[in-house]
């Protein structure tokens, strides 16, 4: 359609430059699942905003959101043969590829705001993005999108409520884990593909944030909500490193500012919607929303309690270790 034609035909305009020849207009195609209206997709609006404005046009960021490139499945492959040049996912998304990430999705570690901000901008995230070198893909930054929620079509409380429930999850060991702890039964589905399976009835609940579940009206089928806070959901920010290795040190820092002078900024955003779609919920007669009293939530943990020694024995104790040492 459309769109993959001005993706594929490589865009070598001239630029209206003194240097011109010399500097050609760079296009950066940013391709990402969610809606626009989400801490994910006005990121990537003012990711463009900022390096448009700094690089004087010289650079154009087109965004592709929704799914309507790529998906789950292969959004990765298409940014490492370079058909996109930027993608934004969920970091448990990446831990079919790289196992040690896995440790963002062990539940109840990250408790507070201000816990998740210090693990996404610290050095155990730093470790991790690196790690994206051995699939030729440089990690740029983390972005945030808060606490996952349970959504589901009848009530999820009391954990024995899990036992057999068809759960959405996205792919990666520790989240299949554990929702096999909580005797439900874990299927992994590409995020565009949830509402289709949600109306064919395919599924009965998923764990996401509530601006994802929002967006995307999964509320209007799954009309239970748990505010859980089980696991946290941090975004990703990746660039295909040979094209990043292509442009010249005054884009690389354009880039890099742009995403420094925005941090802040998307956290605080990311609250802000989480927040302010759960008070529309709230306010949705045909939506139930439920806390989770001290010992319901100390029963959830309990039964998921086997899953660290197990990411410890399997993967890498060291990552646990040293997450837990930045928050406490
Ligand atoms: C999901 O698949 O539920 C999320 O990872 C979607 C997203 O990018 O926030």
């Amino acid at each position: 359609f459309s769109y993959r034609q001005s993706i594929f035909s490589t865009s070598t305009l001239p630029y209206d430059d003194e240097q011109q020849g010399l500097n050609e207009q760079i296009t950066i195609s940013f391709s990402h699942v969610v809606a626009e209206n989400t801490p994910k997709g006005i990121a990537a609006e003012k990711f463009k905003e900022l390096v448009e404005e700094k690089s004087n046009g010289r650079v154009v960021v087109q965004i592709y959101p929704n799914s309507m490139l790529y998906n789950d499945e292969n959004e990765l492959e298409a940014l490492r043969d370079n058909e996109v040049q930027m993608i934004a996912p969920t970091s448990s998304k990446v831990t079919n590829t790289l196992p040690n990430w896995q440790v963002l999705d062990l539940p109840f570690i990250i408790e507070s705001n201000e816990q998740l901000k210090k693990v996404l901008n610290g050095d155990t995230s730093k470790s991790l993005l690196q790690e994206l070198e051995r699939i030729n893909v440089k990690g740029l930054t983390f972005w945030n999108n808060g606490f996952k929620q349970i959504a589901s079509t009848s009530p999820i409380i009391e954990v024995e409520q899990f036992k057999g429930q068809r759960v959405r999850m996205m792919s990666g060991d520790i989240l299949q884990e554990q929702f096999h702890l909580l005797d439900a039964k874990p299927i992994a589905i590409p995020f565009g593909q949830v509402y289709s399976d949600l109306k064919n009835n395919i599924v009965d609940a998923q764990e996401n944030t509530i601006s994802n579940i929002y967006s995307k009206q999964f509320h209007t089928m799954e009309n239970h909500i748990t505010l859980s806070n089980h696991g946290i959901l941090a975004y990703a920010v990746m660039i295909n490193e040979d094209f990043w290795n292509s442009l010249d040190e005054e884009i690389q820092t354009i880039i890099t500012d742009s995403l420094e002078e925005m941090q802040d900024w998307q956290f605080e955003r990311a609250e802000l919607f989480n927040e302010e779609n759960l008070s529309y919920l709230k306010a949705n007669p045909n939506v139930n929303i439920y806390e989770l009293d001290e010992q319901t939530k100390n029963a959830w943990k309990e039964k998921l309690n086997p899953i660290y020694s197990r990411y410890e024995k399997k993967i890498n104790s060291h990552y646990l270790e040293a997450l837990l040492k930045e928050i406490r």
